[in-house]
């Protein structure tokens, strides 16, 4: 073991506190679910991101994104599966608790898998309280609009925030029958209807998933909770988007909502070709790198 505290645990190990030795020190107000409604009432814009370890969620909550959500979208980009369906609640679990043990500032948000809350409110209840207690989570998240209400006013009734996602619910993919825009021509007064269900059964904000822009400005005027936007136009009060679509990790085409910020798929491929090439070269380790 190092006797020096500035060293850095051997293969990653726990840093904590800012990953910028010159960040702040002012103390930092932690985000709260009415905040984001003052928010809206100001006008003011927030933004979420999706984070599944500690170190991204340092960096995120670092860069000042209100919220973070532990999506289920950890099936498709950290246990490689091709569609949100299979991960589980005890796989989740601990993804949560590596992002909400590692934040100062932002609301962690746990996304209920598929299959957890669906079949009763109690179910749900009970499903929200394990990524309360056991993940630290700040509040849950879960798919449906009219139908989930019950799901929704249970755990409100129980001391648990909920976000709800309407629009396209990637939990119902097969249901919805693939990858659909939600909300063009007749059905947009559903959009509509799903919003004000959420909202009257208690949940404090709405993610909107590829819904016409027109219809999420509607929506967002009409509510009083924020609604969050991904592939639901700018009117609404926040954005949120998968990290590795959005700094360009993932490859393979990507959804026409999302903007690519970095190339970080290159970055890193460059830097494993340079490691790789010095590793064989004999190159690396140089001196300074041994004991
Ligand atoms: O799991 C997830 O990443 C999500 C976002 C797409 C909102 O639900």
């Amino acid at each position: 073991m190092s006797s020096n505290p500035e060293e850095t645990a051997p293969y990653g190990g726990a840093p904590t506190g800012s990953t910028t030795a010159t960040a702040p020190k002012a103390p930092i107000k932690r985000i709260r679910t009415q905040h984001l409604r003052e928010m809206k009432e100001r006008g003011e814009r927030f933004s979420m991101l999706t984070s599944y370890d500690q170190l991204t969620a340092q960096v995120f909550d670092e860069a000042g994104i209100e919220v973070l959500l532990v999506g289920d979208s950890a099936s498709n980009n950290v246990l490689g599966n091709t569609t949100s369906l299979p991960i589980t609640v005890d796989e989740l679990i601990p993804l949560t608790r590596a992002v909400s043990g590692a934040v100062s500032r932002a609301l962690v948000v746990g996304d209920l898998p598929f299959g957890s809350y669906q079949a009763s409110p109690e179910q749900g209840y009970l499903t929200a309280v394990r990524f309360m207690k056991e993940g630290g989570a700040h509040c849950v998240k879960l798919e449906g609009g009219v139908e989930m209400a019950p799901q929704i006013e249970r755990m409100t009734r129980g001391g648990i925030p909920v976000m709800a996602h309407i629009g396209f619910t990637p939990q119902s993919e097969h249901a919805l029958g693939g990858y659909r825009v939600q909300g063009r021509g007749a059905t947009a007064d559903r959009v509509l209807r799903d919003a004000q269900a959420v909202q009257e059964a208690g949940a404090f904000a709405v993610v909107m998933e590829m819904v016409p822009g027109d219809v999420a400005a509607e929506v967002t005027s009409k509510l009083d909770i924020p609604t969050i936007g991904i592939g639901a136009g700018k009117e609404c009060d926040g954005q949120v988007l998968v990290w590795q679509d959005a700094f360009g990790l993932r490859t393979g085409r990507l959804p026409r909502f999302v903007k690519q910020y970095a190339d970080l798929r290159s970055v890193l491929l460059d830097a494993a070709r340079a490691y790789d090439s010095e590793v064989k070269d004999g190159s690396f380790p140089a001196p300074e790198h041994t004991f």
